[in-house]
């Protein structure tokens, strides 16, 4: 990596101002109900209070529209945190002003606490200059772990970094950036992509990226009924986007040049409408009827999905097969996710690209079973289309 981590530098008795994302799931009792983004900043902190740094985290919870709203409070992943690590961790009342300076500068070596939301202050994503120099006084070293957050230009995240002479990335950075930048640069191939969600339009550029780079890509999910209609077959009521045909065509025609084979489903699941009691089957792709709604990939498809997958030594997935979030219809994506198991077990490297996706797994049970999985929705996709992260580029080289 081209740029300096926590490895680099010199920690003891040091305030070490660390950016992670702790943007987590809560349920009505503010219960955090996924923690992986907090387990994966585990080795920074655990590095920080091991080398005796004193330890300020900041983070941002959900989208609170710049003001105060107890809704959004860190408080829950402070507690979550403190059970993990087995040892106290403070929680102070804002993340700038007098008093919580006075609580940074009483810590002790091997202390931490933990900074209020980040986006109470509309500065914070503003990246106003103020607010990050203000943040910045508070640690004399600056460690960004939050790739979840690396495409965001925040003045925790990018601003920041003009007033501090040392601003490095910590350990899930450089994790992240090792699975996705190898698969981007030099993966073991075949490398196939397996792409899904419901439209072509959020997913252009990462195709196009990909393009570049993979052997074959497989799509599923709502956006192969733009690229159906686009070659005149029937889509009954399926999800489409009218405006995208042209790129569709365009898409097929630039993975043809390129010698990528794009596969398209050549079965899905059909059901009246999207609801769990909505009777379904499996039909041919030329023969969605009028009415008829694509809620999944259908049998035949998951068996060549598989074994493409299985003949691949490295598989990058991005996006939803069907409506997963129906159980009936998250067949599909399920089968993936099993495929994906099957070949890390047989030696393939498995990564998965945040969000939906990360849900889907983890739905599956086979959490455990991938090489990788990213911490980063927004933030995977962008550094798949092959864009600079503002919160990565504005650290030490
Ligand atoms: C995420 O969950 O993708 C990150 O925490 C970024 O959140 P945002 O999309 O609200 O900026």
């Amino acid at each position: 990596m081209q740029k300096k981590t926590l490895s680099d530098i010199a920690i003891q008795g040091k305030r070490v101002l660390m950016r992670v994302d702790f943007n987590v799931p809560l349920d009505g009792e503010k219960n955090v109900t996924d923690d992986k983004r907090i387990i994966e900043a585990l080795p920074s902190i655990r590095k920080v209070l091991e080398q005796g740094g004193r330890l300020i985290l900041m983070s941002h919870l959900g989208r609170p529209k710049g003001k105060p709203n107890a809704d959004f409070s860190l408080a829950p992943a402070a507690t979550r945190l403190s059970e993990l690590l087995d040892c106290p961790v403070a929680m102070a009342g804002d993340c700038i002003g007098t008093e919580v300076m006075q609580q940074v500068l009483a810590l002790q070596d091997g202390e931490v606490i933990m900074l209020e939301n980040l986006r109470f202050h509309p500065e914070e994503e503003a990246n106003d200059p103020d607010f990050a120099r203000e943040l910045a006084s508070l640690g004399e070293i600056y460690v960004n772990d939050a790739f979840g957050t690396a495409h965001r230009a925040h003045a925790s995240t990018e601003g920041i970094t003009r007033y501090m002479q040392i601003a490095v990335a910590g350990f899930l950075i450089e994790k992240e950036l090792k699975y996705l930048g190898k698969a981007l640069q030099d993966p073991e191939r075949p490398f196939v992509a397996i792409l899904g969600g419901s439209k072509i339009s959020g997913k252009i550029d990462v195709l196009e990226n990909l393009f570049n780079k993979v052997d074959a890509v497989l799509v599923g999910g709502a956006m192969v009924f733009t690229f159906f209609k686009a070659q005149g077959l029937p889509i009954g009521n399926s999800l489409v986007e009218d405006d995208k045909l042209e790129l569709a065509r365009n898409l097929i025609e630039q993975a043809a040049q390129k010698n990528i084979r794009l596969l398209l489903p050549v079965d899905v699941i059909v059901a009246p409408e999207i609801s769990a009691t909505a009777e379904s089957r499996a039909v041919s792709i030329d023969a969605i009827q009028d009415g008829m709604i694509g809620v999944d990939i259908g049998p035949e498809t998951k068996a060549i999905y598989r074994r493409e997958i299985l003949d691949a030594h490295t598989i990058l997935w991005n996006g939803p097969m069907g409506v997963f979030e129906i159980d009936k219809f998250a067949e599909g994506t399920i089968a993936i996710a099993g495929a994906m198991a099957e070949a890390t077990a047989s030696g393939a490297t498995t990564i998965i690209g945040g969000g939906d996706s990360a849900a889907a797994v983890a739905k599956a049970g086979l959490a455990e079973q991938m090489t990788h999985i990213s911490t980063g929705g927004g933030a995977s996709l962008e550094f798949l289309e092959g864009k600079e992260l503002p919160g990565i580029a504005a650290l030490n080289d």
